[in-house]
């Protein structure tokens, strides 16, 4: 029986030491810009996307030092669009991560550029990997980018706020939240894949996508479910922020317990994903914790 708890704080304990490595640069003419990018990285998130790309590497047979630039790459784009998130033109929200926002901390125009420094520092991370084959790199560069930017995760925001305060269909709701939030999730998943190179097979990586698309879809319906029933204290952001920016979410459609129904059956398809492939077992595990969880 996998103790997945553990797992999952002994990776996140890896990823932080990495995380404050490669954040560890300073300018003494602007430190604000390095102090906010560490605020906005450091100490507080779950590190779900790293976890990921550190197990699917691992699951595929491949090292963790060349799936740790990739996973520094993935957490700073996730972070940044938090940071971006939050922004009063935005989410407006003042509490991420059990802290005040970034913008309340350091100012709306240095969050912006503590972002704008958070996405450009990912392809740096992820170009700095000396573990992983150039074309390796290329792949993994290519499919940040993608999984990032119009076709994904911002063109899931963009949806977003197309959205607030309109009545929109359950597809589009779909398709908002697997770009928003389904995207990072896969690219994560298949990045732990491209850092193991050739030991991962064809059909583990369309199986990883297929499972994180499961996940990614199950993540965001179960963050819509605790901004309405979560504990501020434990979520660490705060409850009712949809409501009050008038968002369609799951909550729009559904009750709380049909909405989990569904994650849970997304759930199950997505770790019928990975059945048959050789050490699937921490993320399934993974997979339950997530759709069971309460921050
Ligand atoms: C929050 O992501 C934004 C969503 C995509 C719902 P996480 O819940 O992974 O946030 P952190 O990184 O743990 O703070
Ligand atoms: C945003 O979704 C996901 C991102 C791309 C940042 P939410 O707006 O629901 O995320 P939270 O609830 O603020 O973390
Ligand atoms: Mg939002
Ligand atoms: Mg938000
Ligand atoms: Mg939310």
């Amino acid at each position: 029986m996998i103790d997945i708890k553990s797992v999952i704080n002994s990776d996140a304990q890896l990823m932080e030491r990495t995380l404050e490595n490669y954040l560890s640069m300073t300018d003494d003419k602007y430190p604000v810009l390095f102090d906010a990018m560490r605020y906005g990285v450091l100490d507080g998130g779950k590190r779900v996307r790293p976890f990921l790309a550190i197990e699917f590497c691992r699951m595929a047979g491949g090292s963790d030092e060349a799936v740790l630039p990739f996973a520094v790459a993935i957490e700073c784009i996730h972070s940044y669009s938090l940071v971006h998130d939050d922004l009063p033109c935005m989410d407006n929200d003042e509490l991420r991560r059990g802290k005040p926002t970034n913008h309340v901390k350091f100012g709306e125009a240095n969050a912006l550029l503590c972002g704008d420094a958070l996405l450009t520092f990912a392809f740096e991370a992820a170009c700095s990997n000396k573990f992983a084959k150039s074309c390796d790199i290329v792949k993994a560069v290519k499919l940040l980018s993608e999984m990032s930017g119009a076709n994904g995760m911002i063109g899931g925001q963009q949806i977003d706020l197309l959205s607030e305060g309109k009545s929109i269909d359950m597809d589009t709701l779909k398709y908002l939240h697997a770009k928003k939030t389904g995207c990072l999730i896969r690219c994560a998943s298949l990045l732990g894949c491209i850092a193991a190179g050739e030991k991962c097979t064809p059909e583990l990586y369309e199986a990883a996508d297929k499972y994180a698309s499961g996940i990614g879809l199950t993540f965001q319906i179960i963050d819509d479910i605790l901004d309405v029933t979560g504990d501020e204290i434990i979520f660490g952001k705060p409850i009712g922020s949809d409501a009050e920016q008038n968002k369609t979410t799951f909550m729009s459609f559904m009750s709380v317990e049909e909405a989990y129904n569904e994650a849970k059956k997304l759930t199950e398809e997505a770790k019928a994903a990975l059945s048959g492939f050789a050490g699937s077992e921490i993320l399934c595990e993974f997979a339950d914790y997530l759709l069971n969880r309460n921050k």
